[in-house]
């Protein structure tokens, strides 16, 4: 069984059995070998990870090693965040580039041509100094891709989840497996897209179903006619954030939840726990994510909301808190480089089948 089955093996593991505990170390552990041996036992017990041979283990224990010293480190070093050893600690960060953060989101920025202009939040003239969407109900628990690049589809449900429940006053976990068999045009399901090519979608083809009623199976699969007829939210459109634009960005997100992308593949960010981030990262943005909130901390660092699809042990139950107002106007790891979110006016199809 190479590696990739296996990882994928463990994160079905962890789906089915919904581990919901961290996994947390001793710093004594580091010390020995009998240390670090046990440790890792007791890692791969926590994540299910099963049946990997001989050589692969001892090839795996060595990238542990590594990662696990890196976390260790980084917390000792008074950072405004804190790492954890998670499920991606046997990953190289170059593994995990590949899976996490691949989307290749220039491509698609190339495919969809320019971006709108049309702003409808421009003339906010005043926004609230903190918003957290999670606290009016509008927001579903963090979900998980697992070994599908489809972080497009889960940025995007997580808009129009957002709009949906904040005009209907009802929060319904949407379909992100409905985008990844049906939204093929442009969109390419486990291998990536881009969240404005699915607000198209939805648009011109009746909207999305529910999560309940097309589950997400973390693979390509075909639209499927039957459970496709049951929409349950209709959208009308989408707009652009103006790009590169923290100011606009907060004025959009004051609203509703936004989608947007980000550089994902720093060692930090891989093993991010809590805190505000404030680690290494490009802005090269390869992972699609969504921006629920913002606010301060009492010491004065502002920071974005962000919710991620890594599951809900990856960050603070699966959201991270990343570092708002920096220099650099495509703002950290390029947060404000391809924002965009749904427009809805009308009301839901009444669905007596869902
Ligand atoms: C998944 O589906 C997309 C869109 O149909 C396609 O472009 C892509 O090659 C498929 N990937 C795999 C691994 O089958």
């Amino acid at each position: 069984m190479d590696i990739k089955r296996i990882i994928l093996l463990s994160f079905s593991m962890v789906l089915i059995l919904g581990i919901v505990e961290s996994f947390e170390y001793d710093a004594k552990e580091l010390e020995s070998e009998e240390g670090w041996q046990g440790m890792y036992e007791r890692w791969r017990n926590h994540h299910n990870v099963q049946e990997v041979s001989e050589d692969e283990k001892v090839a795996r224990l060595s990238v542990f090693k590594t990662n696990v010293q890196h976390v260790h480190n980084t917390n000792n070093m008074n950072k405004a965040y804190k790492l954890k050893v998670n499920k991606f600690a046997t990953m190289t960060n170059h593994e995990f580039r590949n899976t996490y953060a691949a989307s290749n989101i220039k491509h698609y920025r190339k495919l969809r041509g320019p971006r709108k202009e049309s702003f409808m939040y421009e003339n906010v003239a005043c926004v609230p100094p903190t918003v957290d969407w999670r606290s009016h109900n509008v927001v579903t628990p963090a979900k998980d891709q697992a070994n599908c690049g489809a972080c497009w589809a889960f940025s995007t449900v997580v808009a129009v989840e957002g709009i949906n429940a904040i005009k209907t006053g009802e929060l319904v976990s949407l379909s992100e497996q409905h985008l990844i068999d049906c939204d093929t045009v442009l969109n390419e399901g486990c291998d990536g897209g881009l969240m404005e090519p699915a607000f198209i979608f939805l648009q011109l083809n009746g909207g999305l179903t529910t999560e309940q009623n097309y589950p997400y199976i973390a693979q390509n699969g075909t639209c499927d006619p039957e459970k496709v007829r049951n929409q349950a939210v209709t959208i009308d459109g989408f707009e652009d954030v103006p790009e590169c634009n923290e100011d606009a960005l907060l004025k959009a997100v004051a609203n509703q939840p936004v989608s947007a992308a980000i550089d994902a593949n720093g060692h930090d960010f891989q093993f991010y726990s809590s805190g505000v981030f404030t680690g290494k990262c490009g802005t090269d943005v390869n992972h699609a994510v969504a921006v629920v909130g913002y606010g301060e901390t009492q010491e004065g660092m502002k920071y974005w909301i962000v919710k991620n699809s890594w599951g809900p042990l990856w960050g603070e139950d699966g959201f991270v808190r990343l570092q708002r107002g920096v220099p650099d106007p495509l703002g950290l790891c390029g947060i404000a480089v391809e924002p965009s979110y749904p427009i809805k006016n009308s009301n839901n199809p009444i669905n007596h089948e869902l």
